[in-house]
């Protein structure tokens, strides 16, 4: 059979976001636009950078550690950087948060914008030096009315993200957004230099067949959290579900996206809070879920509703498929 001609009428996403501030008319002054635009050129750069990373040398550990107690990897550091300078210079930007930098910053002086930035610039860091799939991931808030610009601007609640998305890097790179208006993915057409729209308005299956913990804590995983792996593994139809986990935020919520199931990093007896940090990981992913239509949740409550009282504090996640969340609240709401 004949093969289609390839399209003439390419939707990139530079095209796709000035779309979508046309839509909302005077509402909408183009700022937000700007940042998306700085945000697209730091994944161009940090993809190209993983890509070489053996090559030039950039494997391996900085010699500091971070905000969390994690020795810090040669690409943090450089991706930290990255994504500071470019977001300065847009301009647009007034506060950042990063997992890699202890204090947020406050932009001063003319480049002063009205957003707040905070990200998490590598993900998956432990995973650099195989080449397996790594990311970046992003949460934008605007700064409160009558504030210049301060932690506080960042100390709020999920639910106040007026947009939020995520870069993997892996065998092809993948930029997948939300302004509040549904999910889009883009897919890195590395001859154009260009995120074309490959995955318009992804929904996440209701239901999947897949699970995603790092079940090598089961020993010190709480009652529910046991009891809701048991029951997909030793199910009544025979029908277990499948594991996968890749140790990856980002890769692990995107095939979460794209397959649905279940991902989890649960509270337990040693980290009350788990592993993931709430503003750079836990609520941009949960912003992303339910806007796909799925549900993210602590356990005990909403993700998105949940209020951070340090920059780099964490909480417990689980995210992924409405009913497979569903099925797994109820041993929590059980439990307490
Ligand atoms: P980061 O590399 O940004 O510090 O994040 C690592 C996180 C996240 O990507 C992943 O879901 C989780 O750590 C994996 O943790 P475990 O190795 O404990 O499973
Ligand atoms: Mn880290
Ligand atoms: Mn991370
Ligand atoms: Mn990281």
């Amino acid at each position: 059979t004949e093969q289609e001609a390839p399209s003439t009428d390419l939707i990139t996403l530079t095209r796709h976001i000035l779309a979508q501030q046309q839509a909302l008319g005077e509402k909408a002054s183009g700022e937000l636009t700007l940042l998306l635009i700085g945000i697209q050129v730091t994944s161009k750069y940090i993809a190209s950078q993983v890509r070489k990373a053996r090559l030039i040398n950039l494997v391996g550990l900085a010699g500091d550690s971070n905000a969390s107690g994690e020795e810090q990897k040669k690409l943090d550091v450089l991706s930290n950087d990255i994504m500071v300078n470019a977001l300065r210079a847009s301009g647009q930007c007034s506060v950042m948060v990063s997992e890699e930098v202890e204090d947020a910053i406050v932009v001063t002086g003319r480049s002063k914008g009205t957003y707040c930035v905070v990200f998490d610039p590598l993900d998956g860091s432990s995973n650099i030096d195989a080449g397996v799939n790594v990311g970046t991931i992003f949460g934008i808030y605007k700064v409160a009315p009558g504030s210049k610009g301060s932690v506080e601007d960042v100390l709020r609640p999920g639910k106040e993200m007026v947009a939020a998305g995520y870069t993997m890097y892996g065998s092809s790179c993948n930029l997948v957004l939300t302004t509040g208006q549904g999910v889009d993915g883009f897919t890195l057409d590395e001859s154009l230099g260009e995120f074309i729209l490959t995955h318009p308005n992804i929904k996440i299956p209701s239901r999947g067949k897949i699970y995603s913990f790092n079940e090598g804590n089961s020993l010190f995983f709480h009652e529910p959290t046991l009891k809701y792996l048991e029951s997909i593994k030793y199910p009544k139809n025979n029908k277990p579900y499948s594991a996968r986990y890749i140790g990856s935020m980002v890769a692990d919520v995107h095939r979460t996206l794209l397959y649905g199931g279940i991902f989890g990093y649960p509270g337990d007896k040693k980290n009350k809070d788990g592993k993931l940090r709430m503003l750079y990981e836990s609520f941009p992913m949960a912003f992303l879920t339910e806007q796909a239509g799925g549900v993210a949740t602590t356990g005990s409550r909403r993700i998105l509703d949940v209020s951070p009282t340090h920059i780099h504090g964490r909480c417990p996640v689980f995210l992924g498929s409405k009913e497979d969340v569903e099925d797994l609240q109820k041993f929590y709401n059980a439990w307490e």
